[in-house]
């Protein structure tokens, strides 16, 4: 298994996105690292904890503690009305009694960049202010990494917190620019590919019918459901980035750049994506330093649902 770690703000689909990762048996995971997002970080890390331990992992797997706010802004606003009052549904979870880790997630992860050169992957399904603080403190974490796979951002569909803002982009847009024009080598998968994979009421009665090891993931995508609309289905964002972390057909991506606007209130967090292609950005606008700085850094874009079916696997 080739070493990773998973970046999280648990969070419903974090949750779901633990136990993929775990079931796939592909990974061997080095660290779970926890950051504020859809609840702040005292309850994200607390949600970890207590998710390591319902996944049987508590005492292999380290669980660090993340940023508590984005870089530049005020707190994170919370996700309560997707997640929960405390991001686990109606879960109440017992603590682990695991020693607690006392390195944050920042230098957890850089730790395991130089432990792993060139062979780490970074999966981040929270806001990624725990991946631009290791950045901060260390750039050469961008080519020690093998890849980074985000969620976040839209590349060519609607937000879902904004009009044109994803949640864990406009979380901290600061954080989410400063790691897509760092060099390192990512992947973002954003609602363009997350809002075509799915999870329906019948999906809900095959995790039923999967016995105790599904139970509480059970539980929690019943309350993501509602929580969504059970008739049309809620989207598999977190998990999806796992898959994609190792086999990218689960979505269709393309080659190109991704400027995230940090400046207006209005369109904060909003991911401009700049394909890389002969025809276009068109000269006018590769020609702004801005646009030409920034297309240096190429990266991938999942732009939509690939021909591996994911809500399968
Ligand atoms: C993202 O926002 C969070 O609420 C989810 O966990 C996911 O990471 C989707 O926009
Ligand atoms: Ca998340």
């Amino acid at each position: 298994p080739a070493p990773i770690v998973l970046d999280s703000d648990p969070g419903i689909d974090d949750a779901v996105a633990l136990q993929y990762l775990l079931g796939t048996g592909l990974w061997d995971l080095r660290a779970y690292t926890t950051v504020g997002g859809n609840v702040p970080a005292a309850q994200t890390f607390r949600n970890g904890r207590a998710l390591a331990r319902a996944f049987g992992i508590d005492r292999d797997v380290p669980v660090h503690r993340g940023a508590g706010r984005p870089l530049t802004r005020l707190p994170y606003a919370a996700a309560g009305e997707f997640h929960g009052p405390a991001g686990l549904g109606a879960e109440e979870l017992s603590d682990s009694t695991a020693p607690e880790q006392t390195e944050s997630s920042a230098q957890a992860m850089l730790r395991l960049s130089r432990e792993h050169e060139g062979e780490l992957t970074v999966c981040a399904t929270g806001p990624l202010t725990n991946v631009a603080l290791a950045l901060s403190e260390d750039p050469g974490f961008a080519r020690r990494v093998k890849r980074l796979v985000f969620m976040g951002g839209a590349a060519e569909v609607p937000g879902n917190i904004t009009p044109v803002a994803e949640f864990n982009a406009w979380a901290d847009p600061d954080a989410a620019d400063l790691v897509v024009s760092s060099g390192i080598p990512y992947t973002m998968v954003g609602l363009d590919a997350t809002h075509g994979w799915r999870f329906h009421a019948e999906d809900l009665r095959t995790l039923e019918e999967a016995g105790q090891g599904m139970a509480l993931t059970s539980r929690l995508m019943s309350w993501y459901l509602n929580a969504y609309d059970p008739a049309s289905g809620c989207p598999l964002h977190d998990p999806l980035a796992v898959g994609v972390c190792a086999d990218e057909s689960f979505v269709t991506a393309a080659d190109g750049t991704v400027v995230v606007e940090t400046a207006s209130e209005l369109t904060r967090g909003k991911t401009v994506f700049i394909p890389y292609d002969a025809d276009y950005p068109r000269p006018y606008y590769s020609e702004s330093p801005l646009v030409s700085a920034r297309t240096e850094h190429r990266g991938r874009i999942a732009l939509g649902t690939g021909p591996r079916d994911f809500a399968k696997d």
